[in-house]
C-alpha cells in the first residue's frame, strides 16, 4: 500500500501533514486544529485494516480525512468500504475535499454526525478506528465492540499521549473479556483490541 500511493493522494497527504504541523505551532484553537495521526500511525492502521477479517470498516473522528486516506488504501486492498463519522461541519467540508482530491469516493463515505446516534446500524464490522474526543471513548468503544465481527480489530488512538485521562478506559478494555487487547507504544499510543 505505502509503495503505491496514487500521486493525488500523496499530494493531499503532504498538504494535510504540513497543515497539521503548522496548527501545532501557530496557536490554532483546539477544535479548529486537525489533530490527525502521525504518518507512521497511518501506515500501521492501513496494515491492520488490510489484515482484518471481512466486513465493513468504521472510523469515529474524521477531521480532514488524513487517517481515512490510509484506511482507504487498506479498503481497496481488502475489498471493503470505510464509513467515517465527524460531528463538526467545517471538518466534514475539509474531509469531503480530501475524498474528492484523493479520489477515494469509491471506498469512503463520510457521515456528518455523532457515531453514537448511528451505531445500531452496524453488524459484522471487520475494522474500527476510534479517534474522537476522549470523553466519548467509553460509549463509542462499547457500541463499536458490540458491532464487531469475530476477529474484528478495534484500534483506539491517544492512549499514551492522553494516558492520564484515558487510564480508566484502557484498564477497562484490557480487562474486557469480549476482546484480547494490547497497548502498542507507537505514535500517540494505540490500543489494539481483537474481538473474540
Ligand atoms: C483527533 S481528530 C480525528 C483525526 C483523524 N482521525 C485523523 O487522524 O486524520 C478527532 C475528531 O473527532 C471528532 N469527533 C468527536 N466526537 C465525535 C463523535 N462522537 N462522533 C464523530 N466524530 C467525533 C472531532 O470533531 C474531531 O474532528
Amino acid at each position: 500500500m505505502r509503495h503505491d500511493i496514487p500521486a493525488a493522494m500523496a499530494a493531499r497527504m503532504a498538504d494535510l501533514e504540513a497543515r497539521d504541523a503548522a496548527d501545532r505551532l501557530d496557536g490554532t484553537a483546539h477544535l479548529a486544529r486537525l489533530r490527525q495521526v502521525p504518518r507512521v500511525t497511518g501506515e500501521f492502521l492501513a496494515l491492520l485494516c488490510a489484515a482484518a477479517p471481512p466486513g465493513p470498516a468504521i472510523e469515529i473522528g474524521t477531521s480532514a480525512g488524513y487517517s481515512a486516506m490510509w484506511l482507504a488504501l487498506a479498503c481497496r486492498e481488502s475489498a471493503r468500504r470505510l464509513t467515517t463519522y465527524e460531528v463538526l461541519a467545517e471538518k466534514v467540508e475539509l474531509a469531503r475535499e480530501t475524498i474528492d482530491l484523493a479520489g477515494i469516493e469509491d471506498v469512503v463515505e463520510i457521515v456528518h454526525g455523532d457515531f453514537r446516534d448511528d451505531a445500531a446500524r452496524w453488524h459484522g464490522v471487520g475494522f474500527c478506528f476510534l479517534d474522537a474526543e476522549k470523553d466519548v471513548y467509553d460509549d463509542c468503544y462499547d457500541l463499536a465492540a458490540e458491532s464487531m465481527a469475530p476477529g474484528g480489530l478495534l484500534v483506539c488512538d491517544n492512549v499514551i499521549s492522553h494516558a492520564t485521562v484515558l487510564e480508566p478506559f484502557v484498564t477497562r478494555v484490557l480487562a474486557d473479556e469480549r476482546v484480547d487487547a494490547v497497548v502498542v507504544p507507537m505514535g500517540k499510543g494505540e490500543l489494539v483490541a481483537r474481538r473474540r
